[in-house]
């Protein structure tokens, strides 16, 4: 029994957060329940969002931005300059802040006093009165894009069981660009920055909205890709399936998943038996953790059934710290008769669950009620033979 008792203890202790909503008595239960509640935190979204972020500078650079931009200026003194900038490459990003936000019409992630290094390739020609030869020359610049701000708002919903994200909104605005060429003229440096400036901004404005666009199709088929049950052996298998839209409050969202184990091949039903009345909520105070999960009690009784099902619920017991309690000679002053009948041979415990156990929660316990029949063989040579049975109800409760 100790196995058992540490294991619902386990379960409790690490990762249990569920209480039982009286409130809802009446309400009636829809068709897709859900029996277990993830809740993330702003911590936890904060987590993901970093990650989220970092991934999508990542994927973006190096990004070759696909214009060649050409533009004619008149120069004091030269005349019409044809001045052509070409291969604008974005090779480092930096965000210097990032949050993200949770509203009604969805989840907002805003990056800003972003920073860009890009490298392009300048070239110019002309030919004046002064000089009737063409004149020209190229070479390399830096680029430094400032103060950007980019932002997109992403939606999650349901979609037959996994989440759907999708892309509501996103934006990105330059603030400001600063050209610094490899040799070249002043009058260059001034003419590239007067004509390219606004054309540059733009550029990167699309390219990167464009890779936000890609990225966010990415990830959401990432999400529907993931299997809506985790087999966990050969009879049993957690189903993950979403069940409804994922409910975003200011600072967290909760996700209602199915959570019941099932067998796989035929649907396991939570007998009304087991069941009473829970309205799956999570009620996670503590802000500094990312994640609550809260399970219904039908989580631990699908499992329970299940697993008696699959005839798992047996153990033999025959090693305990003190090993002289499983020989007859540990026990020939307390019962002779067992010592005299077979002396000196090795005892074991065969307990096996007579009904799969009913587990009960509570706002401030839980409870496990174990049916168990504890059978105390004799192995003599090859043979074990049960001299006692025992049947046992027992109550574990874990406050
Ligand atoms: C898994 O859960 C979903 C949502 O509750 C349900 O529609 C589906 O039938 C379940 N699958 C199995 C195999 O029980
Ligand atoms: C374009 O820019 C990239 C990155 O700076 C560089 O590696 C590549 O050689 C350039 N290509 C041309 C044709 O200049
Ligand atoms: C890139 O931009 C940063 C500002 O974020 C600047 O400090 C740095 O000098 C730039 N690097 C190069 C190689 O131009
Ligand atoms: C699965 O069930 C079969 C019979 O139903 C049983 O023989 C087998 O041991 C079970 N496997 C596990 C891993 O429980
Ligand atoms: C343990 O007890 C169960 C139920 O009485 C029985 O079916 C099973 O064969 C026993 N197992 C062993 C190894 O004795």
């Amino acid at each position: 029994m100790a196995s058992l008792a540490f294991f619902f203890v386990l379960i409790s202790s690490t990762f249990l957060s569920s209480q039982a909503n009286n409130l809802h008595l009446q309400q009636l239960r829809t068709q897709d329940e859900s029996f277990t509640s993830i809740l993330v935190s702003q911590n936890g979204l904060d987590f993901v969002k970093d990650l989220l972020v970092n991934e999508a500078i990542s994927s973006i650079i190096p990004l070759q931005l696909p214009a060649t931009i050409e533009k004619s200026a008149r120069i004091p003194f030269l005349g019409n300059v044809h001045m052509v900038i070409s291969n604008v490459t974005i090779y480092k990003i930096d965000v210097l802040a990032s949050y993200v936000k949770l509203g009604n019409s969805g989840i907002a992630i805003v990056a800003s006093g972003t920073t860009c290094n890009l490298t392009m390739n300048w070239h110019y020609s002309y030919s004046s009165w002064l000089v009737p030869i063409e004149i020209s020359d190229g070479g390399r610049a830096s680029v430094e894009v400032e103060g950007m701000e980019v932002g997109l708002t992403l939606g999650l919903e349901n979609h037959e069981g996994t989440l759907k994200l999708s892309l509501l909104e996103s934006g990105c605005y330059v603030k400001e660009i600063t050209i610094k060429l490899d040799g070249g003229a002043s009058w260059l440096y001034q003419g590239m920055i007067n004509a390219f400036e606004e054309q540059i901004g733009s550029a990167v404005e699309s390219a990167i909205t464009n890779k936000l666009k890609d990225g966010i199709l990415k990830l959401d088929s990432f999400l529907q890709s993931l299997p809506k049950e985790i087999p966990l052996d050969d009879n049993a298998s957690l189903n993950v399936s979403f069940v409804e839209n994922p409910e975003l409050s200011s600072s967290s969202i909760e996700f209602d998943i199915n959570g019941l184990f099932t067998d796989g091949k035929k649907v396991q039903p939570v007998s009304n038996h087991y069941r009473q009345v829970f309205q799956p909520s999570v009620f996670c105070i503590d802000q500094s953790k990312m994640l609550g999960i809260s399970l219904d009690e039908a989580v631990f009784n699908s499992a329970s059934a299940l697993y008696y099902d699959a005839e798992f619920m047996e153990w033999i017991v025959d090693k305990v710290p003190d090993q002289a309690l499983l020989n007859t000679a540990g026990w020939r002053f307390i019962i002779p008769q067992l010592y005299k009948k077979y002396p000196n041979d090795d005892m074991n415990l065969n307990i096996s669950l007579s009904s799969p156990p009913v587990i009960r929660i509570s706002e401030h316990n839980i409870g496990a009620t174990v049916y168990a029949d504890v059978i105390i063989d004799v192995v003599e040579g090859s043979q074990v033979i049960s001299v006692a049975c025992i049947s046992l109800v027992s109550l574990l409760i874990r406050t």
